[in-house]
């Protein structure tokens, strides 16, 4: 039986490892307090403890604007903890399993970009991450890297996806403004979590790009979340969604407009196709309601 120890245990995707758990792996979760990845002796303490054969890196810095401004954590977060942590997994044979993103590219190619395509992180946030993942990738051949984008699902605590933004402003009765030129693919997290667990059956290792089928643009996925919404009656009526560009909402980050990940690699080594976020999005609504 595999020992693997979770990161992050109090996050998104943390609780949906959770949920899945099969009982053929014996799952540590572990928050930041037991697992600080800002503390390298901690961590080394426990990997020396558990002695787990995997360790998944959910924990990260995700706050994509904050990263602008509180640039030394983020970067330590998100780049110097998976090099810190790939080191000391190298060093104990524990393969490392961590997670990246779509904002390593500059949104210029305008088609799905593959697992090969050239990265240029355009902002503080893609920079660290991109970074923390190359560390991991260098370290050793057996670990995993999947990049994924726009991850969403329920959570009994957490409530920033981006389908709770929508909800929210139709609660509030504002009129939702959102963009059509950001096209990425909305990702359910406990497909991710499958999709994570299948590779590591197969021990495979190297970058994959780890997201559902269908890019949209925020424009497209609010108004499908506001239809769903009403189709299972968490809403009686859809507001209408204004549709905005990037530029309306004057931030100073820049931040790319195209990231729509390719799965191909992934639907070959799982068998199977990855499926639409459209099954995903009904499920978390019907939990939500
Ligand atoms: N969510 C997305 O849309 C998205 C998109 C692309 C890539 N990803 C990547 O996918 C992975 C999983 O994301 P997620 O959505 O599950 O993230 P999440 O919900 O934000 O969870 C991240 C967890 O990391 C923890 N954490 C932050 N700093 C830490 C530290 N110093 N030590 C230990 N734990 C720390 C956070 O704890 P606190 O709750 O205490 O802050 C949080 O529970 C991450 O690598 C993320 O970058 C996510």
């Amino acid at each position: 039986m595999k020992k693997i120890l979770v990161t992050g245990s109090d996050g998104l995707l943390a609780h949906q490892l959770k949920q899945i758990a099969p009982g053929d792996f014996e799952f540590h979760f572990l928050g930041r307090a037991e697992f600080d990845l800002l503390n390298s002796d901690l961590m080394a303490q426990r990997l020396s403890e558990l002695q787990p054969q995997v360790v998944i890196n959910t924990a990260a810095y995700n706050l994509v604007d904050r990263c602008e401004t509180e640039r030394e954590l983020s970067w330590a977060v998100n780049a110097t903890a998976p090099q810190q942590l790939a080191k000391l997994c190298a060093g104990k044979n524990i393969r490392l399993v961590h997670y990246g993103t779509d904002y390593i590219f500059d949104g210029a190619k305008k088609s799905p970009y593959a697992e090969t395509d050239t990265t240029n992180p355009l902002n503080h946030y893609a920079a660290g991450k991109f970074a923390g993942e190359q560390a991991v990738l260098r370290a050793s051949p057996e670990n995993l890297v999947l990049r994924t984008s726009w991850v969403f699902d329920w959570h009994p605590v957490q409530t920033k996806t981006f389908i709770h933004t929508v909800l929210k402003a139709v609660r509030e009765g504002r009129t939702l403004k959102s963009t059509t030129d950001q096209v990425s693919v909305p990702t359910f997290a406990s497909d991710l979590a499958q999709w994570t667990l299948a590779l590591l059956r197969q021990n495979a290792g190297g970058l994959f790009h780890a997201v559902n089928d269908e890019g949209v643009s925020r424009f497209d996925w609010a108004k499908v979340i506001l239809e769903e919404s009403v189709r299972i009656k968490l809403i009686s009526t859809a507001p209408p969604v204004e549709p905005v560009l990037s530029s309306f909402f004057s931030s100073t980050m820049r931040r790319p407009d195209y990231t729509v990940l390719s799965n191909t690699k992934l639907s070959k080594l799982l068998g199977r196709n990855p499926g639409s976020w459209r099954g995903g999005l009904r499920k978390m609504l019907a939990q939500m309601k």
